[in-house]
């Protein structure tokens, strides 16, 4: 279904996030007939360029980064024949009449801020103060949504300063994910789990996002950073926050986002003996890490395992636990929601039986596992055995149903005005008043983060903080 007609603005549109992600996932959607003739998307960024440059730029980005099967060259130069550039001075007055005069009334307006968040809320300010931005445009920003929660804290005040809150669509990419939208479907459109989600039945859940590249390349953000803000507040909290969140009442946009804050609100301060942080080092033993930023000495995280109470009537007693790093053995993100052994055995001679495990997959081969007991086949004596029921989404929908990237449904949704899969400013200040204090108590210790071997399953520690609990983390690889 065609959304609405609009002007898209997109800010950054020469770096390396709008080439690799934004442009190529509006293609997509250009070709399954998503856009409407009348739709136009207006790059913007600081180099000089005509139009007919930035279409150049972005069908060198199209050849680079979508599959050679996705792309015909009637469908490119229809593409590109939306596009149009205007070069603006983001903190400066260069080239705002310019852009104001590039747009139309009565569409749609998006802008979509691909920048550092340092100029978030001087963009913000220019597109209001030259008239740019209307009553019904919405403004997008993309993470690190603040460093801290003072900086969040500033970054929501400044854009609350010229948009309202309804107008801003703070994007975290997991949220724009397949499988990560079917867990909503999976707990609320059957009647099958919901009643057995609650700490009586469930032990314990992994939340696991492991990652096999490092952070060559981007050493100077990533080391001022670390996994704890790079992932852990972010994507891995959003995750927690629906595995764990009550069922909203519809599904709205605040009806849901409600609902993740309180999960956020009911999680305990951290101890530092529920946490693990990990720095890789190469294969020959080698600094892998401070190698790649550049800084012999630095003491910032690569790899985090905590274990995580949601201290509520539904959970208490039922620890989660979070798990993601870089370097490690195979790419792998997933949640596994883990239930309680079966509490007696009739069966002879079988020892202890495991508890169903739920395994929600979200990258790769997305798809649903449920760990089953059953009896291994053939004749002699009853014999158990475990086996997985699998759903692969790509065998049951079909070759057909390509899956969206998370950044291609994320702009449509801004288009459409849906903001369910965006992150409310107070949900983001909750996830910073989280994290905070752990950060703080590592800079406080002076500690360094324990070191893992690049394509390991990260540090020692981690399996000890499961194993000093009679549990053990699912495999990564
Ligand atoms: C980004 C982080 O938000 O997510 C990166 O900044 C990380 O460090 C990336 O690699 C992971 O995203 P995905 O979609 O590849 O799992």
């Amino acid at each position: 279904i065609p959304v609405q007609p609009f002007d898209l603005v997109l800010f950054g549109a020469t770096g390396d996030l709008a080439r690799r992600k934004i442009l190529p996932g509006l293609y997509h959607r250009f070709t399954v007939g998503q856009m409407p003739p009348e739709a136009r998307i207006i790059g913007s960024a600081r180099s000089k360029m005509d139009a007919a440059g930035f279409r150049e730029k972005v069908r060198a980005a199209l050849e680079e980064f979508t599959p050679a099967a996705d792309r015909n060259e009637e469908q490119v130069d229809g593409f590109l024949d939306r596009l149009d550039y205007v070069s603006v001075d983001a903190s400066g007055k260069g080239g705002w009449k310019e852009l104001a005069a590039a747009l139309r009334p009565d569409v749609v307006r998006a802008f979509y801020l691909s920048v550092s968040p340092s100029l978030f809320s001087g963009i913000a300010a220019r597109l209001h103060d030259s008239g740019l931005a209307t009553a019904d445009s919405r403004i997008v920003v993309e993470k690190p949504f603040g460093h801290d929660l003072n900086s969040a804290q500033e970054l929501n005040a400044g854009l609350r300063a010229n948009f309202e809150e309804h107008q801003i669509y703070r994007i975290d990419h997991y949220l724009g994910k397949e499988t990560v939208q079917n867990l909503m479907a999976l707990r609320f459109a059957n009647s099958l789990f919901e009643p057995l989600w609650n700490a009586t039945h469930i032990d314990h859940v992994q939340i696991t996002v492991a990652e096999t590249i490092g952070v060559d390349g981007r050493g100077a953000y990533y080391d001022g950073s670390g996994a704890m803000r790079d992932m852990i507040q972010n994507h891995l909290v959003q995750l927690l926050c629906l595995t764990a969140m009550e069922s909203p009442s519809k599904f709205t946009p605040n009806a849901v986002r409600d609902e993740k804050v309180k999960v956020i609100q009911a999680l305990d301060p951290v101890e530092p003996s529920d946490i693990v942080r990990g720095q890789y080092r190469a294969d020959d033993g080698g600094d892998g890490y401070c190698d790649h930023v550049g800084n012999p000495d630095s003491r910032t995280e690569s790899f985090v395992a905590m274990k995580v109470h949601v201290s509520n009537w539904r959970w208490a007693g039922t620890p989660f636990y979070l798990r993601t790093g870089k370097k490690l053995r195979a790419r792998e993100s997933e949640i596994a929601v883990v239930f309680r052994d079966p509490p007696h055995t009739i069966f002879p001679n079988v020892g202890r039986l495991r508890g169903n495990v739920l395994v929600i997959r979200l990258q790769p081969d997305e798809g649903i596992t449920l760990r089953t007991t059953i009896k291994d086949p053939g004749p002699g004596g009853l014999r158990l055995t475990e086996v997985s029921l699998d759903m692969s989404f790509a065998e049951a929908l079909g070759a057909d149903s390509r899956p969206q990237d998370a950044y291609e449904r994320l702009v449509m949704d801004v288009i459409r005005g849906d903001q369910t899969l965006f992150m409310r400013g107070d949900e983001v200040e909750a996830a910073w008043a989280w994290v905070d204090p752990v950060i703080q108590s590592w800079a406080d210790s002076g500690d360094r983060p324990a070191k893992y071997d690049a394509g390991s399953s990260g540090p020692e520690d981690a399996l000890m903080l499961m194993h000093r609990d009679g549990r053990r983390w699912r495999e990564i690889g």
